[in-house]
């Protein structure tokens, strides 16, 4: 069984957020199941500056509305392959700057959605299954219901992880043209969305199968609250819908391996966490006390993270004795929110705007609780992260937070982190509150954080069950394959 993961980024590519830790751990654990995979991004500027990419030769044409434009195929490894167009993806940013999306990503994400199966058409690479993520891929399973419907992709089923319902590609109603489908496909059992265009919902209504990363994410997308305005064409779908819990790069996310924090540690041995927060401490200029709890974020500023509730709540956390440090970048309002703190609260909070993995590594190494009070979340690696480096989450119960996160229990000296339901500042600090308290006891504080360390994250069982999917894909393929073949023979 052939897989090509289709997708607009990817770790160590390119990563904006958990999309690209996804597909990418998810593409490196098939190659370690010995699986023929391949993967298929955007060749986006900081690709080019940082890998050695190579020319493979092959250049397609793509039609987007009255022009074609040329797509050249690099490639790193043997299977791994970019799409490269200077005028679309030659930008230090992949989507848009703190100011706003970039006004043609329609354009873009048309031309690498039409890419792609242009590509393996012209490398050859007969594909069984074609997995895309998010509405940035939304349309290539349509295509292949209409315009590569080819002997081609015959045998080609599709498959489509929806990461996030709050990002669905909605654009103007005059790029439907960039597409190449027929007027057909412009109404509400088509792509067209309040009148304009959605390219999530192109997926949505063509994919052979939908997946979402969480079994409660899964669950709350079927309801308006969650659904974001598609939750009607997903209960159409609701029997082909399936939640695969997201997992991590166990080998990525080590603390005992990690050569970005400064001492490592395991849960047998959790005295280098203490070497960690110290620096971690110093280096962010706090003057908190010595036993003070070290309380962390790490995301990208959206409405969806809750960095609003976090904000409100800063004044009561510094009243705590507790050290804060963000580390984040994304809506100009949020960074504007968040950017005077340092200064507000000089010696208790740090506040990093930027993208900066080495530092996240020290964060989640360093801090004692993670926060992660979001609005919705479906799935979240932020936790899972923290977890494994013994860094309490207060987290939000929804999406993948309630699936991954167990409620901390005193009575049976149970649980992994500390959830709260309503979403405002009130349950956020309450919830913050009971893991401080709980932070002062340090031999109960030791065994949760060795239990939350000891927790499997990683990708064998998820991959596993997707692979189950691409097969009963395959199979039903091979079953219509044989029903198919007396009507023609006769
Ligand atoms: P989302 O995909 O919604 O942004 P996730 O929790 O699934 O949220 O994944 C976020 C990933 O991006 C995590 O690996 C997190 O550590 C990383 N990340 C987010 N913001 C930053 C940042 N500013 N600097 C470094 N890493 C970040
Ligand atoms: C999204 C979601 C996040 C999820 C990630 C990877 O961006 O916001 O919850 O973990 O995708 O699936």
């Amino acid at each position: 069984m052939r897989i090509v993961i289709a997708t607009s980024e990817a770790v160590p590519f390119a990563k904006t957020g958990g999309l690209a830790d996804v597909t990418g751990s998810l593409f490196k654990e098939f190659l370690r199941l010995g699986r023929d995979v391949y993967l298929f991004l955007p060749l986006y500027r900081v690709i080019r500056n940082r890998f050695n990419i190579r020319d493979t030769g092959i250049r397609i044409k793509i039609n987007l509305g009255q022009r074609t434009v040329e797509g050249i195929i690099f490639t790193t490894d043997p299977d791994v392959f970019f799409i490269g167009c200077d005028e679309f993806f030659d930008r230090d940013e992949l989507y848009g700057t703190a100011s706003g999306d970039f006004p043609d990503n329609a354009e873009r994400f048309i031309f690498f959605s039409k890419a792609v199966p242009e590509a393996l058409m012209s490398l050859g690479l007969k594909a069984d299954i074609i997995h895309c993520n998010d509405w940035q891929t939304g349309l290539i399973p349509l295509f292949l219901k209409t315009i590569y419907n080819n002997d081609f992709f015959k045998k080609t089923r599709t498959v489509l992880t929806i990461h996030n319902m709050g990002y669905q590609g909605i654009f103007d109603a005059s790029r439907f043209n960039l597409t190449g489908l027929g007027w057909e496909w412009f109404n509400m059992e088509g792509i067209e969305f309040y009148g304009k265009i959605n390219l999530l919902k192109a997926g949505l209504i063509s994919a052979d199968i939908i997946t979402t990363v969480s079994k409660q994410y899964t669950r709350e997308i079927l309801s308006p609250d969650y659904g974001h305005g598609l939750d009607g064409v997903l209960r159409k779908r609701a029997g082909d819908l399936k939640g695969v819990i997201n997992g991590i790069d166990i080998e990525e996310w080590n603390p005992s391996t990690d050569s970005f924090i400064p001492e490592g540690f395991d849960h047998e041995d959790i005295s280098g966490k203490r070497t960690c927060k110290a620096k971690l401490i110093r280096e962010c200029g706090l003057s908190i006390q010595k036993d003070a709890p070290l309380i962390s974020f790490v995301g990208r500023l959206s409405r969806q993270k809750g960095i609003d509730i976090i904000a409100e709540s800063t004044e009561r956390i510094v009243s705590m004795g507790a050290g804060l440090i963000i580390l984040g970048k994304g809506d100009m309002e949020f960074e504007n929110m968040i950017s005077g703190f340092n200064d507000m609260f000089k010696g208790s909070v740090h506040v990093r705007i930027g993208y900066d993995e080495a530092f996240a590594h020290r964060v989640y190494g360093g801090s004692d609780i993670f926060l992660m009070p979001s609005r919705y979340e479906p799935c979240g690696l932020g936790q899972m992260i923290a977890m494994r480096y013994g860094t309490i989450p207060v987290a939000r119960k929804t999406g993948g937070l309630a699936d991954t996160v167990e409620d901390y229990n005193p009575l049976s000296d149970s649980g992994t982190g500390f959830l709260f339901e309503d979403y405002n500042p009130t349950s956020l600090i309450c919830s913050i509150r009971l893991a401080v308290s709980s932070f002062s006891c340090k031999d109960r504080w030791e065994r949760l954080m060795k239990r939350a360390m000891k927790k499997d994250f990683s990708w064998k069982r998820s991959a596993m069950e997707y692979l189950n999917l691409y097969d009963s894909l395959c199979l039903l393929q091979k079953v219509s394959d044989f029903l198919e073949t007396p009507e023609k023979k006769g």
